[in-house]
């Protein structure tokens, strides 16, 4: 049986009275499946907080951050670095088109930051558009997400054959799982998880809500 990952990605949400909610209300759920990896990506200012409650009910959620500093640990206004964030995650988002776009990151940034996860130990979740970007990444270890621009945040997913034909063209450069984000709901996770060439989804807006997450994760 394939692994399916599934990645929640809280973007700018959630204080910690908010979190401290989601998660009263996602521990309620039997949701162990050997089969299935679960990873929750809050803001920094959050990560202590879900640190705490994990261990607190020895719960099965890893952690993420949504980015990383290019740089190592220093005169970095602002910036959180890998060993800062290895304190309390294993993964991390690299690269998310919402950084490409409102902060100018470009390749060479990503690809620092892709250098610093692996300093630290932390496994980069690459986020991609299309092909040509997914070349920049070929001699790294990481886990690839296919996010096109049009399906992210607009209720308008692209099509379960279409993602797995770019997860499929994905894997014939890189050797990494491949995973698809964009409006994946608990109604259309199954959709993209069946399909041959796609390892799991990151959903955006569907895992604020922790009883979607919970069904997203129940249905993949
Ligand atoms: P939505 O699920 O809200 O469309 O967001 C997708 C995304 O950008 C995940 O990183």
């Amino acid at each position: 049986m394939k692994k399916i990952l599934i990645v929640g990605n809280w973007k700018s949400n959630k204080t910690e009275i908010e979190t401290n909610e989601w998660f009263q209300r996602f521990t309620i759920y039997d949701l162990r499946f050997t089969n299935k990896e679960i990873i929750i990506c809050p803001p920094f200012t959050l990560l202590s907080n879900l640190k705490s409650s994990i261990l607190n009910h020895k719960s099965f959620i890893k952690l993420g951050a949504q980015d990383i500093s290019p740089f190592d640990e220093g005169a970095y206004t602002g910036e959180v670095n890998g060993k800062q964030i290895k304190e309390f995650a294993d993964y991390v988002i690299i690269g998310h088109s919402e950084r490409r776009r409102y902060f100018g990151e470009s390749e060479d940034i990503i690809v620092k930051k892709i250098e610093m996860a692996q300093k630290y130990e932390l496994t980069p979740i690459v986020c991609v558009s299309d092909i040509k970007q997914a070349e920049n990444y070929t001699r790294y270890t990481l886990i690839i997400a296919y996010e096109p621009l049009f399906a992210i945040g607009s209720g308008n997913p692209d099509t379960p054959e279409n993602a797995n034909e770019m997860a499929k063209k994905i894997k014939e450069i890189i050797d990494a799982p491949v995973i698809y984000g964009g409006s994946v709901t608990s109604q259309n996770v199954k959709s993209f998880t069946q399909m041959p060439s796609i390892d799991g989804v990151l959903p955006g807006k569907a895992s604020l809500d922790a009883n979607e997450f919970a069904s997203i994760i129940e249905k993949a």
